[in-house]
């Protein structure tokens, strides 16, 4: 039997641990590579910490399997079994750029079902929780569910990219929902605009192509506060595939799905 609470305890500790690692980083200088284009960045603590986390896990959890962003856990084509599925650093353009921003963010699974979800903003000291069937916290604070809200109140997460002219979605269908929404926000971190969600500092947050390390954690926060999940398209999510990814207060979701998305 999975010990979930155990694996609760071990990855906030973790997780706290490896905040205290990013704060000392900045002290000492950045080592920045470009990965797939000069946009898309890396650090040496994008690495490092990925392979703390590793470290861990792998002495106190040896069956636990892991997948992580920079590539040093698992080669991972399956749900099966107990899954961490690490970002180290979500918004590394931030990190590097801003020093703040940014967070770290790790989901568990177990055959496919989200137990566990942290996202710490190690800048701000916040580390959003949650644990299924538990509820969902900010610093160990409940997270109310989401209340009823109008597009016309809405604020939404979304990238300004996606209302200019771009190769994954028509932009017309997206410049009305921005033009009808009280607000939009970028933050650049896609694990914080999920917290963000689940906090309700947003109340929907969208975007074309996100990767499971974003996205996992997430997920299960979104999950405890009664938010919904879905791609762009309304179709639910593929945990283990690069996807086009919508979540929000459960009305507004299906409100923006039924009216302007899926017209
Ligand atoms: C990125 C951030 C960003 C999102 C990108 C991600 P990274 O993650 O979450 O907000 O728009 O798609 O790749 O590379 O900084 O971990
Ligand atoms: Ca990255
Ligand atoms: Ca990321
Ligand atoms: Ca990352």
């Amino acid at each position: 039997m999975t010990n979930w609470k155990d694996i609760d305890q071990k990855a906030k500790q973790w997780i706290i641990e490896a905040g205290e690692k990013i704060r000392h980083s900045f002290d000492s200088s950045l080592s920045i590579q470009y990965k797939s284009n000069p946009n898309d960045l890396v650090t040496n603590m994008d690495k490092e910490i990925e392979q703390f986390f590793i470290s861990r896990i792998q002495e106190t959890y040896p069956e636990h399997r892991i997948l992580g962003e920079e590539g040093y856990g698992d080669e991972v084509s399956s749900m099966d079994g107990v899954l961490w599925i690490i970002d180290p650093i979500d918004g590394t353009m931030n990190f590097v750029h801003q020093q703040r921003n940014f967070a770290i963010s790790i989901g568990i699974y177990g055959d496919g079902v989200g137990y566990i979800g942290l996202i710490y903003d190690v800048v701000h000291n916040e580390l959003y929780h949650a644990f299924k069937g538990e509820g969902a916290f900010m610093n160990d604070i409940p997270l109310p569910k989401l209340d009823k809200v109008e597009i016309e109140k809405a604020i939404l997460g979304i990238n300004p990219v996606w209302v200019t002219e771009n190769p994954r979605i028509d932009y017309q269908l997206i410049v009305p929902i921005v033009k009808k929404v009280r607000g939009t926000r970028s933050y650049g971190s896609a694990a914080l605009e999920c917290a963000y969600v689940a906090a309700g500092r947003l109340d929907g947050y969208m975007t074309m192509r996100l990767a499971p390390w974003d996205f996992a954690a997430g997920l299960v926060l979104i999950e405890e506060v009664g938010g919904s999940i879905s791609t762009m398209t309304g179709e639910k999510l593929d945990i283990l595939t690069k996807t086009s990814f919508f979540v929000g207060e459960k009305h507004l979701h299906k409100h923006i799905i039924e009216e302007y998305l899926n017209k």
